[in-house]
């Protein structure tokens, strides 16, 4: 086994923050196995096993689903900091049961304040590369200020225990997992400073291993700042001072000004429903809620005027497939017209919404064949065109603690390893976040995409999103949560999560990994993953034009049944798994596969 660090520096402070084991006294599900882990406490799933682990210690430890939260979150950035951390942002979908009451937080980056489409022009012509990496990409953190805005407005422990294990975490190291073993390789060499991040990923040029075992003493020391000093130590002392130097001198315009009036905004979550469910997701400037419950609602209105049954078609066969590819294209095609962080993005948001719209767009499915690219959506406002950038970070989690409380959070920092950067003191990765804005109306990113106007860069604007954080009630009871990584296919692949369960009736553990379409209109190509041949050549004949190519995705998900038994599942394509709070009643301890 070899060992990895970041730097050479010798910490102590997290070990006295951590009274309890973080890794004793949860319960893990074994990889590989089928079922979900089942349990009546708290659960956790998480995409890695021991962001999962963290956060139902902190159940464990007298926390509620929003202390876990902010510990999972943490964790994560500690174990995986290629997909999200406190140099990232996110939102999360928060179910207070005690007041029965559902909440959207967005701590997503915002835009500098001297941020704007003109920054982004080398010699007259816009360059999108610059909104990837270095300086100008990032946008300003926020997810430091959500999970503790999160833990203050609800948690029953001080935001200090949610740091602390993640700190520990951090400091004494840890196994690394498969998935950022296998990314380490392709994606750490182009950060910008080896020392500092890929110094723990490399040995001697060698990327380090799975098994290997890695520690962060940089980030650990960040994080025992923050424990001790809070949020303050972040937004306005040392942490980011390095943050802002970083960027600075890597070209960014951020500043200390504008991580100190950086601000957690509570929004109405969006609401819809599929047959007897009612859905909860999360609003502009993420375009998932509405993307979802609008394909769900094209979806239901097609099984209303056809009879046809989405429940009853086996989930591998073509026919399903078409059909919801079809509503999806329709939903994506109005995301990518009219979505963004502007006024006229979100009066047109109800309108997107209008159930009348659902029954003229399902009408317009063909189940044979394919329509025109223009015939998706609606048809009364011009098209501004374009999709969305095809970014892979990111990172899901559920949890569900033993009173009901649920968090349903999504985090990025965008692409793997963000803007690759990261602070030179602090060890935090910085994201490009500002690369899910379009720098100037019609100009196309790396990507070659274009977006709608409404998402074009400006000072204080939160680009457009796909992240879709979201919770499923049934009679006003909560019956599940869901969410998934992997850029606009997050969408996609939560509304399958959602209806393997609710609609086809699998378990946890089925629905998310169950293999899936994604379809975002455009580019106009069908992802579907591993179809046997007769299934894609019958696609094939309707029109779609298949992509085989599959980049990772992940969807992370818990069930609660009837009985209150909670059902947790992480995808396997992240190999993550889920974690149970002990039983703390003393009768068996132990969740159940
Ligand atoms: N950067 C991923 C997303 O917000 O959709």
């Amino acid at each position: 086994m070899r060992i990895h660090q970041e730097g050479a520096i010798h910490l102590t402070f997290c070990a006295l923050l951590t009274s309890a084991a973080v890794l004793l006294g949860t319960t893990v599900a074994k990889a590989g196995t089928p079922p979900p882990l089942t349990s009546e406490q708290g659960v956790v799933a998480a995409d890695h096993e021991l962001a999962s682990r963290v956060g139902a210690s902190v159940l464990a430890n007298g926390g509620n689903a929003m202390d876990a939260a902010a510990a999972t979150a943490l964790a994560l950035g500690v174990v995986s900091p290629l997909s999200s951390g406190i140099g990232g942002g996110g939102f999360a979908l928060v179910y207070d049961a005690e007041a029965g009451e559902t909440r959207a937080f967005d701590f997503r980056e915002s835009a500098p304040e001297a941020l704007t489409p003109e920054s982004f022009l080398v010699d007259g012509e816009p360059d999108a590369s610059l909104a990837q990496r270095g300086g100008l990409a990032v946008g300003v953190p926020g997810e430091v200020a959500g999970l503790s805005h999160l833990v203050e407005t609800f948690g029953n422990l001080p935001f200090s225990q949610s740091v602390a294990p993640p700190c520990r975490l951090a400091h004494a190291g840890f196994s690394l997992g498969w998935f950022v073993a296998t990314q380490a390789g392709p994606f750490a060499d182009r950060v910008s400073d080896p020392d500092s991040l890929a110094g723990w990923l490399y040995d001697d040029g060698e990327p380090a291993r799975r098994g290997d075992h890695v520690r962060r003493p940089r980030l650990a020391r960040t994080l025992h700042y923050l424990g001790r000093y809070g949020p303050e130590a972040f937004y306005e002392g040392p942490i980011g001072r390095d943050i802002v130097d970083t960027v600075q001198s890597d070209g960014g315009v951020m500043t200390m000004d504008d991580l100190a009036n950086y601000e957690v905004i509570e929004r109405e979550p969006v609401t819809g429903s599929y047959r007897d469910y009612e859905i909860a997701s999360m609003p502009l400037p993420s375009s998932g809620g509405l993307v979802i419950l609008k394909a769900l609602g094209i979806l239901e209105a097609y099984e209303d005027a056809t009879g046809f049954s989405f429940a009853d078609e086996p989930p591998g066969s073509s026919a399903p497939m078409h059909i919801l590819a079809e509503a999806l294209k329709h939903a994506f095609a109005d995301r990518a017209r009219y979505l963004g962080d502007a006024d006229e993005a979100r009066a047109v948001a109800e309108r997107f919404l209008d159930p009348d719209r659902y029954a003229e767009l399902a009408e317009r499915i063909d189940p044979e064949r394919v329509l025109l690219p223009e015939r998706y959506g609606d048809q009364d406002l011009e098209a501004a065109a374009g999709v969305q950038p095809d970014d892979r970070g990111t990172s899901h989690f559920c949890v569900i603690d033993g009173e009901g409380n649920a968090v349903s959070l999504t985090t990025t920092i965008n692409h793997y390893y963000g803007a690759k950067l990261v602070g030179e003191k602090s060890g935090v990765v910085l994201n490009n976040e500002i690369d899910d804005f379009a720098v100037e109306p019609g100009a196309e990113n790396l990507f070659g995409l274009v977006q709608a106007a409404a998402n074009v860069v400006g000072p204080g604007k939160r680009p457009l999103s796909s992240m879709s954080p979201t919770l499923v009630f049934e009679d006003g009871e909560l019956v599940g949560c869901f969410g998934g990584s992997g850029g606009p296919r997050i969408i996609s692949n939560t509304l399958q999560g959602f209806l393997n369960v609710f609609a086809r009736g699998m378990d946890a553990a089925e629905a998310v990994s169950t293999p899936r379409i994604h379809h975002q209109w455009s580019p106009d190509e069908l992802v579907v993953e591993d179809p046997p041949r007769d299934v894609a050549q019958a696609l094939s004949a309707r029109g779609h034009d298949i992509d085989l190519s599959t980049y990772i995705t992940a969807v992370q998900a818990v069930v609660v049944r009837e009985d209150g038994t909670r059902e947790a599942a992480s995808d396997p394509r992240k190999g993550g798994l889920p974690a149970a709070e002990p039983d703390r009643r003393g009768a068996g301890g132990e969740g159940d596969r």
